[in-house]
């Protein structure tokens, strides 16, 4: 069996893998990334795009700010819609914060192609991933490659891997413990060639469902509207789901709206899901592999991000320092941001979605949620702290 040696193996080749490795390398920190897809597949995937500021600082720490700051667009409100009223989250004023619109897909892009040109080992489509002995001093993950099976010798495991991946199975089962919450609808989701409906995003609850405009550029749009857990895409035309999206958005909003041939339509289940500890041994977990949040709240990478920062500071401190505090201490740092998050994005999809199986009790209670928050600084200001990103630690 062919031997690698690495300081840290990343499983993964996501926002999470990309951006440990990257900011463990500007310290001197040796690692290998594996992952089971092709680079193409990775750089093709459709994903959210609303930055944090403290993504942005990352990836500007990651030497990736350049094409996100000339190419992103700087969000300084969005609007909440609520069968036809209209409250601007004025995320600037209440918390002096933007937002950065940028696809996860280009920063994904930006970040493999750093990482190639710094001579990085990325190991694309590798086979029956397991890592091994991750409470041993020196843990190791093997691998199988066009038929050759490879072992990894490192001090560190980071799975990076997303939520079908394998890291997180290698907590032991009385270790580990998940919680989940599935929602009972899904987004379908499509990408048009054409100007955005609006400058800022508009979130908007309607009696029919959800809808999201939102955007890559200033000529590609990014829709959703929430639709059946269980509807095909196939069943979605291009024209049914223009014309679901106006009576959702109302008139007022839709006279804006620019129709187009969709170049990319997917729908995605929505889910809540933490699994805890997000350490075991030599094992770290970060991003989807511990975490997943619906996409109403906009946090999936930047949850990401802010445990790779959390955890890349860690790893440092111990190679530089030989301290292990920040190790040891790295899962409950990052659950306590991740279930922060966890809250918000179920808030908002609790708040903004029809739930078949709601009473007119709780519709109630959503309309009271759009209202309290229309009607109130504090309550605007508590949102748009979350929606702009809370303080690391
Ligand atoms: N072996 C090797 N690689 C694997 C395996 C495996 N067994 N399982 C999954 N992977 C790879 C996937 O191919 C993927 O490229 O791990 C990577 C995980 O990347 P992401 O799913 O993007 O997860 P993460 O880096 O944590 O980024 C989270 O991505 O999915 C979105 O909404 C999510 O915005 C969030 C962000
Ligand atoms: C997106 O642009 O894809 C997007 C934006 C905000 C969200 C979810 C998705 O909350």
């Amino acid at each position: 069996m062919k031997i690698k040696k690495t300081q840290v193996c990343i499983i993964g080749s996501g926002p999470a893998g990309l951006l440990l490795s990257q900011l463990l390398h500007n310290e001197g920190i040796d690692s290998i990334i594996l992952d089971r897809q092709t680079r193409e597949r990775i750089e093709a995937r459709i994903r959210a795009g609303v930055l944090e500021t403290g993504t942005v600082e990352a990836l500007e720490e990651a030497g990736v700010g350049d094409r996100l700051h000339a190419e992103g667009l700087p969000h300084s409100g969005f609007d909440l819609s609520f069968n036809g009223d209209h409250h601007r989250i004025d995320i600037a004023g209440l918390t002096g914060k933007q937002v950065m619109v940028y696809g996860q897909t280009e920063v994904t892009k930006d970040l493999i192609k750093r990482r190639l040109a710094q001579g990085c080992e990325i190991i694309f489509s590798v086979n029956n991933v397991e890592p091994h002995d991750v409470i041993q001093a020196k843990p190791k993950v093997r691998y199988t490659k066009d038929g050759e099976t490879v072992e990894i010798e490192c001090d560190f495991i980071a799975g990076c891997d997303g939520f079908h991946g394998v890291a997180r199975q290698a907590i032991p089962a009385d270790i580990l413990k998940t919680y989940e919450r599935v929602y009972p609808f899904g987004w379908l989701g499509v990408l048009t060639e054409r100007p955005p409906v609006a400058e800022e995003l508009i979130y908007a609850h309607h009696e029919r469902g959800f809808a999201l405009c939102s955007m890559r550029s200033k000529t590609r749009s990014r829709y959703y509207i929430q639709c059946a857990a269980e509807d095909d895409v196939a069943d979605w035309s291009d024209d049914r789901f223009w014309d679901e999206l106006v009576i959702r958005i109302g008139e007022d909003t839709a006279k804006h709206l620019l129709r187009g041939p969709s170049f990319e339509k997917s729908i995605a289940p929505l889910r809540s899901f933490v699994a805890e500890p997000m350490r075991y041994g030599n094992l770290f977990l970060a991003g989807d592999a511990a975490h997943i949040v619906p996409p109403t709240g906009a946090k999936g990478l930047n949850l990401a991000v802010s445990d790779v920062r959390i955890l890349s500071r860690a790893l440092i401190d111990f190679y530089k320092n030989r301290n292990a505090t920040y190790l040891e201490n790295y899962s409950a740092t990052c659950l306590r941001r991740v279930w922060k998050a966890e809250r918000f994005s179920w808030f908002m999809s609790t708040m903004l979605h029809q739930f078949p199986d709601f009473s007119p009790f709780e519709k109630k209670m959503q309309r009271a949620e759009f209202d309290h928050i229309a009607g109130s600084e504090t309550a605007s200001r508590s949102l748009a702290e979350n929606y702009a990103g809370l303080p690391l630690e």
